[in-house]
């Protein structure tokens, strides 16, 4: 029997599932957390019980309006001003979470952009912006975040591990992607620092792991998706018959960031209804 396919651009048929309480009473930072997938991550970590940092670069409104929606939901929450690919920016954000939530669990690296060009005509300005924000940023969160974990180490009664940190990564740090040299570089990249990360820091109990989305709703790619013909064609690599949610992403940030995943470490969770799994060869080759 073959599953029923959603063609609509606008109606998934992702069904609505209730976010489990696991992160109760840990410290959260989101960064990217204004829209897209970011936003989904920090509204879900507030409905699992986090209190959480949304950073955002630019739209305060946006911003607030995720901040307003943890709170209805009983967490805490803040909204920061930071870019991430900004040594000093990353250092005050650090600083105020310290100073409101008093420390840091969980570390959600999704701040990320695309600046596609032909290769030819790339320039440098758009190789420095996509490598600054995708993987700089990351490297620059992500050491904060060890920081305050190798300094405070395990609190058994909020976590098994010292700290956690996901890296919000993409099926092109696998699959190589013309047009776009810069964000599939960045994705590359950030693999192999999240697994030497990883592995360097796994003896301390910090665990990083990385989430690999396919094509997600999100600003980021609306035109692969807001159109029926656009829709079709990118069906055409997704093998689930749907496009991805902020939200199928958002469940999966919540279990790596919490103790049910307590054993994974320097693993990449694929969210992306199959599209890894080269579906052109689906028939043929
Ligand atoms: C990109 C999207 C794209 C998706 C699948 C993501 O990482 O940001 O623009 O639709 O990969 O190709």
């Amino acid at each position: 029997m073959t599953a029923p396919k959603q063609t609509s651009p606008t109606d998934s048929g992702a069904p609505s599932l209730t976010v489990p309480k696991l992160l109760t009473g840990q410290k959260a930072l989101v960064t990217g957390a204004n829209s897209g997938i970011g936003k989904g991550v920090a509204i879900a970590l507030g409905q699992a019980g986090a209190d959480v940092v949304v950073n955002y670069v630019d739209g305060d409104e946006a911003a607030n309006a995720v901040v307003d929606e943890i709170k209805q939901a009983g967490g805490r929450a803040y909204a920061h001003r930071a870019d991430v690919s900004s040594e000093a920016d990353v250092a005050a954000m650090f600083a105020r979470m310290m100073q409101e939530f008093g420390t840091i669990d969980i570390l959600v690296s999704n701040a990320g952009l695309q600046r596609d060009s032909a290769f030819h005509d790339m320039t440098l300005d758009k190789w420095n912006k996509v490598l600054g924000v995708n993987l700089t940023g990351q490297f620059l969160c992500a050491r904060e975040a060890v920081r305050e974990f190798l300094r405070r180490g395990v609190v058994a009664s909020v976590s098994r591990a010292a700290g956690k940190i996901i890296c919000m990564s993409s099926v092109h740090q696998e699959i190589p992607w013309g047009g776009h040299a810069n964000y599939a570089t960045s994705k590359g990249g950030i693999k192999l620092m999240m697994e030497s990360m990883a592995q360097e820091l796994a003896p301390n109990r910090i665990r990083v792991n990385a989430i690999a989305p396919g094509a997600i709703r999100t600003p980021i790619n609306t035109a692969a998706w807001n159109t029926k013909a656009a829709y079709d064609q990118l069906m055409t690599l997704v093998p689930y018959g749907r496009i991805g949610e902020p939200e199928d992403i958002a469940r999966a940030a919540v279990w790596l960031a919490s103790d049910q995943s307590d054993y994974v470490v320097g693993t990449t969770l694929f969210v992306d209804g199959g599209m890894t799994l080269y579906p052109g060869f689906a028939t043929g080759g």
